[in-house]
């Protein structure tokens, strides 16, 4: 099979030198058999120009570092083979997260933030004993919190989310499923109406509009509607019990 050329178009721009706007950068590569996005984007920075910024750290889909947008959608560069999109490859940093300088956003930042607001730890008046057994759990139960667990805070389903590109507060799919986490969790003693407290508006559970980009995105596969779903049964029943 022919070798093709491929053409990258990349955004640079780099915030700390201001008087350089905001461009695309054409760039040239030749395709090789098994060629992801972070192989290419190492070797145009090996040999076409030391100054591009993106990130990396694991290379295979866990540390959630190098999403991007790639011809318009967000996803993970490692794990994106070249081979399954265009000749032509327009690269962008994802949105909503602090540009650090061309492909490289700040997810670290928003991600604390979340944890912050969703108190994203158990909560529980136990006092832990170091000696005492194991508290044990069932394997069906263990595995939903786990499925909230894979999450690896790449921020694709941010960047894909209407909401969150309109609204800078809203927690988005990464933030209800975080909560979708801990209210399955037994050992969280909050109730859901201390939840509902946290996450009972715009910004939070009922800002989702259900396009669902998210759920179609998430390079993870977690069933984010799912997850809203179920954070939105809970709080709809919290807040009828507020009201009486
Ligand atoms: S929920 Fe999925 S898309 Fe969103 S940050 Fe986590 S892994 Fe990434
Ligand atoms: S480099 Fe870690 S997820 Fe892509």
């Amino acid at each position: 099979m022919a070798q093709r050329l491929l053409t990258f178009e990349i955004f640079r721009y780099n915030p700390a030198s201001p008087e350089i706007l905001p461009r695309l950068q054409e760039f040239h590569l030749e395709e090789t058999q098994g060629m992801t996005l972070f192989i290419a984007l190492n070797r145009l920075r090996e040999e076409q120009d030391p100054s591009l910024m993106f990130d990396f750290v694991c290379r295979a889909a866990v540390c959630g570092s190098c999403a991007i947008l790639i011809n318009g959608r967000p996803g993970l560069a490692c794990k994106t083979l070249t081979h399954d999109l265009p000749d032509k490859i327009v690269l962008m940093p994802l949105p909503v997260f602090k540009l650090v300088g061309d492909l490289s956003v700040d997810t670290g930042v928003w991600f604390r933030h979340l944890n912050e607001r969703t108190e994203a730890w158990i909560h529980t008046d136990k006092i832990f004993d170091r000696q005492g057994p194991e508290d044990r759990m069932d394997n069906p139960l263990a595995h939903q919190i786990y499925e909230a667990e894979r999450c690896i805070e790449c921020g694709t389903c941010i960047a894909a989310c209407a909401t969150a590109n309109m609204r800078a507060d809203f927690l988005g799919a990464a933030g209800l499923n975080r909560i979708a986490r801990f209210l399955i969790d037994p050992r969280d003693e909050r109730s859901p109406r201390q939840v509902f407290e946290v996450v009972g508006t715009d910004e939070g559970v009922f800002g989702c509009v259900g396009l669902m980009a998210c759920d179609d995105l998430c390079p993870m596969e977690i069933p984010l509607q799912a997850q809203l779903a179920h954070v939105r049964r809970k709080m709809a029943l919290a807040a009828l019990r507020k009201k009486k």
